[in-house]
């Protein structure tokens, strides 16, 4: 099938209780690994490309990169969408280049303005055929060059939310709940550590979540900065050269509840990046004398494969829903 939008992928996530992949795509192992096992497990897929992205890999490559993953898959659903959209022109240049989705995040503007510029894209995307997500409220962390320290995030004020959807036209709506971007998610002072000494984070703001649900009654919300960084894989970069000290994620547990929930499209780039860069350390640090890029990529497409298919099946639940 050709690319899709997500609205009937949210729609039948919403009514079964289980939430879509939303992966970070920059080049063409992670596109493969990613849809390889979304392919195995008959999973919908949202393969998601942020304005970074564009810049590293230029938006044609990684246009026909993800076509090429629609021909090789014709069984599963597959979204292209563009991640934080930082402004109008960024959001049409990729209606007008073959995306089925678009993120417009205007969401560290006041609230008006984040209204205004929100509408317009909606109204240029819509009649273009593509979908939108918007977000309200401030994620911490680091996303596109965007560095947003913990105290100057905010959550989403659920008293918000019915007048921005209601006068954008979105289609689904990001909020932040606790959720932070990067590897890095809290510093260790917001965090308590357990008897092995590892970091537990504060718990998501399922209060702020159901709060919004009540006020937008099946209306699909996003999650972002939801990689849980999985411990192995920091263990395995920091086991072989790398030094990533209390890197610390989302516990799954938690994602896997706001699945059940409203929450229908999870955002995973961080723990892509871990499952790659872990991957390919220990190779170097094992075969010092290897150079061929595809003996290194190989086992790292191989374990962001295995890595989704984790994702699909224990955290989503959405694999067998294509
Ligand atoms: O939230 C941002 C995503 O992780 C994309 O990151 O801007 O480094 O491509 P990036
Ligand atoms: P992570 O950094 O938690 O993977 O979040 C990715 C994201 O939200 C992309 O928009
Ligand atoms: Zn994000």
């Amino acid at each position: 099938m050709p690319l899709v939008t997500s609205t009937e992928m949210f729609r039948k996530a919403y009514a079964g209780g289980y939430a879509i992949g939303a992966f970070n795509v920059n080049n063409m192992e992670i596109v493969q690994g990613i849809t390889e096992a979304c392919k195995e497990e008959k999973a919908p897929v949202i393969l998601q490309v942020s304005k970074g992205a564009r810049a590293y890999a230029n938006h044609t490559y990684l246009v026909k990169l993800v076509e090429a993953a629609v021909l090789e898959c014709p069984e599963i659903p597959i979204v292209l969408h563009l991640d934080h959209g930082p402004d109008f022109e960024t959001c049409k240049s990729c209606i007008d280049g073959g995306f089925t989705s678009v993120m417009i995040d205007a969401s560290s503007k006041p609230f008006e303005e984040n209204i205004e510029i929100t509408k317009k894209v909606v109204e240029y995307a819509h009649d273009h055929g593509v979908v939108v997500e918007a977000e309200l409220g401030t994620l911490a962390g680091i996303e596109d060059e965007v560095k947003v320290e913990a105290h100057a995030a905010s959550y989403t004020r659920p008293e918000e939310v019915e007048e921005f959807v209601s006068k954008t036209g979105c289609d689904s709506l990001a909020i932040a709940i606790g959720t932070s971007h990067g590897a890095y998610k809290f510093t260790a002072d917001q965090c308590t550590r357990n008897e092995k000494g590892i970091l537990v984070p504060p718990p998501l703001r399922f209060d702020v979540l159901e709060e919004v649900s009540k006020r937008l009654p099946g209306f699909p919300i996003v999650l972002h900065g939801s990689s849980s960084v999985p411990q192995e894989y920091v263990r395995m970069v920091n086991g072989h050269g790398g030094k990533m000290p209390d890197a610390v994620g989302i516990p799954e547990e938690q994602l896997r509840k706001a699945a059940t929930l409203s929450v229908c499209k999870i955002n995973i780039d961080s723990d892509l990046r871990l499952a790659m860069t872990g991957t390919i350390r220990q190779f170097f640090d094992e075969q010092p004398d290897k150079f061929d890029p595809r003996e290194y990529l190989k086992p790292a497409r191989a374990n962001i494969k295995e890595l989704v298919r984790h994702k699909l099946v224990d955290v989503l639940g959405c694999a067998g829903k294509a």
